[in-house]
């Protein structure tokens, strides 16, 4: 339709680099265009801290469940919710920064906000990417690895590189599963859309070699336990207020 839309719609999460940098002028280019998405009363509640250190990349790899493009990509970023700056700015002001829950989700839609278009930015130059939400998987060592200050939330990790693979592309739902128009489903029909929808991601995971599974059966094996139960008291820790 027009080659902005043609980037989105090629993305591929990439999982395999080749051994090449990414340029420094890349890399500020995409933050710029990561701080011209909006946010939320330009509070801008977000960085990104780039780690370059092979020995930190190593163990940032055994740390986010053995993920070996931690490392090999030419680039990696732990993106973090920032509201550090907002409370320095309300304290020069004379005034408390107190915004319970409000604030970290203010800081975590910014900052995902800030990522992806850091990402649509990277993939319009050539680069893959990959997000990691391996980062969240033990955060108080990710903490003392990369000295993370109060006030800073580490998301989830960025890798950026060039792609030394070419992945087909995982399919979504339909968009009729992504946007209702004035009222929503019956759980009835959404079940109906969910089992056209496991056929095609079982084909998908059989077209790649992997097991047949449905999406459903997917989902249900990954959240059907608890996930990262501590995250609320790492959090905490950190000086964000969850209630
Ligand atoms: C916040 C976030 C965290 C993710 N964490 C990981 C991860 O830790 N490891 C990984 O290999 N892929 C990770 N992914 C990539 C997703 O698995 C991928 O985007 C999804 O399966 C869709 O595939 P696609 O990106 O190739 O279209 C993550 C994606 C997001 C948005």
């Amino acid at each position: 339709m027009n080659s902005t839309i043609d980037v989105l719609r090629s993305h591929r999460s990439i999982r395999q680099f080749r051994d090449e940098p990414v340029l420094p002028e890349h890399i500020r280019e995409a933050v710029r265009a990561g701080q011209a998405a909006s946010t939320s009363s330009a509070i801008q509640a977000y960085c990104a801290l780039q780690v370059t250190d092979p020995t930190k990349r190593a163990r940032l790899v055994e740390l986010t469940g053995g993920q070996p493009y931690v490392a090999q990509a030419g680039a990696f970023f732990a993106i973090c919710a920032d509201t550090r700056r907002l409370k320095i700015a309300c304290e020069s002001t004379g005034q408390t920064y107190d915004q319970h829950l409000e604030g970290f989700v203010l800081g975590v839609i910014d900052a995902t906000m800030f990522a992806q278009n850091m990402v649509i930015a990277f993939e319009s130059l050539g680069y893959g990417i990959c997000y990691i939400g391996g980062l969240r998987n033990n955060l108080p060592v990710v903490d003392e690895l990369l000295k993370i200050p109060d006030g800073v939330y580490p998301l989830f990790g960025l890798c950026v590189g060039v792609p030394d693979q070419q992945p087909t592309h995982r399919p979504r739902m339909d968009v009729d599963a992504a946007l209702y128009v004035d009222s929503f489903p019956s759980d009835e029909e959404l079940q109906n859309s969910l089992h056209r929808y496991d056929e095609v991601y079982t084909d998908y995971l059989v077209a790649r070699g992997a097991q047949a599974r449905s999406w459903s059966q997917v989902m249900s094996r990954k959240l059907g336990k608890p996930m990262r139960p501590d995250l609320a008291s790492y959090y905490t820790s950190k000086g964000a207020r969850l209630d």
